[in-house]
């Protein structure tokens, strides 16, 4: 058993959090769109074909905001393809993932998804194998009211309002060799600040995203931000962060210690942005976008599946387990502790594409372990983000040296009415916890609940037979003594704790 403190000062809040970080993030790839959320003839598809069984699923997340089409695929991606008449759209052989997109899903199906699930849409243009004027193009067919050539294109595909659409990625992971049309910080830079000023001169409201480095470990990362950023300055809102985490040598404490150093590459991203700030006089701030994250290493080879361009071909189909909870988990309060300056992030992805929910094509549709941390910090992660003193034993790991055995995030609802606190006990052996929560400042608070995700098997999974092997289970929580509460935290276990103040 170890013992470990936290203490939270209602004085001590540092940022409104903004929704957006518990976004999503939909491609063409693998089976996400196609027998994922989309499969006509499946029994609980409705009339356009969408899955409704996932519809559901994809709304209980709450997510605020999803981005679209890609990825890797939208560097290729001819958006004209995707609209229109179903029956003249081509197939194309896809370079990215070597499957032939049907284009039967394109932007309007998607605009027309979004609401179903309750989402605003994230776009991405093409920068890879296409520039500025086909982006303007797409922001106008989307935008722009009428009285154009690409919103009456809209309008005669039977969208007779404008999406609206309001944050635009500025193509993906520029700076991988993997994409097509990769280019230098320098030639990317100049493509995005061309591509941005068309897209904003088109529609003044929008936001865009520049591709920041696809991961810190890219020999560019810096860099990259530095050079392509003091092209497009200006013309950009956010610069963009990716990052994926592994355990393949099943070593427990460097992979729980993962989201720590997720932590520090989003303050080194903050930095070099306001280093471009300082360097340029500028008194704009870029916020950043985590709009790639997530666990990803289980399914291996993404290309071991199907067969070169078939139609549909299950890839990238990582099955989650109890340990992934915990990192999932951790990443999602290593955004919340930068609350301050990341504003949007989307997990990669959403269903059956290294997702929280899976499908069985013509069958049911299931949560997978880590759909449970993404759920509750979407629902209970909303309001201002308070920084609290956590006294913890740490332990050393091949990932990180000196990692607290407790990783915590305490958030104050919107009405302020309560408070909420996200705690693992990440101690890699499994010990237990007694923790000490201190909240005096409150004055007067009364237990809601406190939820518990435990299973001392870190490989147990979930699966359409057995969907609740990795679940959440309410424990009883005491009853706060002068703001003083003792609490017993499983071990290796994502909890939440939530109390009525007032
Ligand atoms: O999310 C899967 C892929 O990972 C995306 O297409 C790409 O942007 C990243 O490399």
């Amino acid at each position: 058993m170890i013992k470990a403190n936290i203490t939270v000062d209602k004085d001590y809040t540092f940022s409104a959090i903004d929704p957006r970080v518990y976004g999503g993030f939909a491609e063409h790839l693998g089976r996400h769109i196609y027998t994922g959320i989309y499969e006509p003839g499946h029994p609980m598809a409705d009339e356009q074909g969408w899955r409704t069984d996932v519809i559901d699923l994809v709304k209980a997340l709450q997510m605020p905001i999803i981005r679209y089409p890609g990825g890797n695929f939208v560097s290729g991606y001819n958006w004209e393809d995707g609209v229109g008449p179903k029956a003249d759209r081509p197939r194309r052989l896809e370079m990215a993932w070597g499957v032939t997109e049907t284009n039967e899903v394109g932007t309007n199906e998607f605009m027309d998804w979004a609401k179903k699930v309750g989402t605003e849409p994230m776009m991405a243009v093409n920068l890879g194998t296409r520039g500025p004027a086909n982006a303007q193009n797409l922001v106008e067919y989307c935008n722009h009211p009428g009285g154009s050539k690409y919103s009456d294109l809209r309008k005669s595909h039977g969208y007779a309002d404008p999406h609206n659409v309001k944050v635009w990625c500025l193509g993906n992971e520029m700076d991988g060799p993997w994409q097509m049309g990769a280019k230098t910080a320098y030639e990317y830079g100049r493509i995005a600040n061309e591509s941005a000023k068309l897209m904003k001169w088109t529609d003044s409201r929008i936001e865009t995203i520049l591709c920041g480095s696809s991961a810190r470990s890219m020999p560019s990362f810096g860099k990259w931000e530095w050079e392509s950023l003091h092209e497009c300055y200006d013309n950009v809102d956010y610069v963009s962060l990716h990052t994926y985490y592994a355990n393949r040598e099943k070593d427990f404490g460097s992979f729980f210690a993962e989201p720590d150093n997720m932590s520090d590459f989003i303050a080194e991203t903050a930095a070099l942005c306001d280093a471009v700030k300082a360097a340029k006089k500028s008194k704009k701030t870029i916020n950043l976008s985590f709009d790639e994250w997530n666990v990803w290493y289980h399914s291996g080879d993404w290309n071991q599946n199907g067969e070169r361009w078939d139609d549909v071909r299950p890839q990238l189909e990582d099955i989650y387990d109890m340990a992934d909870v915990l990192v999932v988990g951790g990443m999602l309060l290593s955004m919340l502790e930068h609350a301050d300056r990341l504003k949007i992030g989307c997990i990669a992805q959403i269903v059956n594409v290294i997702a929280p929910i899976m499908t069985v094509p013509g069958g049911g549709a299931w949560r997978q372990s880590t759909y449970w941390p993404l759920m509750h910090a979407s629902v209970y992660g909303r309001g201002t983000a308070l920084r609290a003193v956590v006294d913890a034993p740490l332990y050393d790991a091949k990932s990180r040296e000196r990692v607290p055995t407790i990783k915590q995030q305490a958030v104050l609802s919107e009405d302020g009415s309560e408070l909420t606190l996200f705690v693992i006990n990440r101690e890699p052996s499994g010990e237990q916890c007694e923790l000490t929560l201190d909240l005096r400042s409150f004055g007067k608070l009364s237990p809601l609940s406190h939820t518990v995700i435990a299973n001392p098997d870190m490989n147990a999974v979930n699966s359409l037979e057995n969907p609740n092997n990795v679940a959440p289970s309410d424990v009883t929580l005491g009853q706060p003594d002068g703001g003083k509460l003792n609490v017993t935290l499983a071990g290796r276990s994502w909890n939440v704790i939530r109390f009525k103040l007032g």
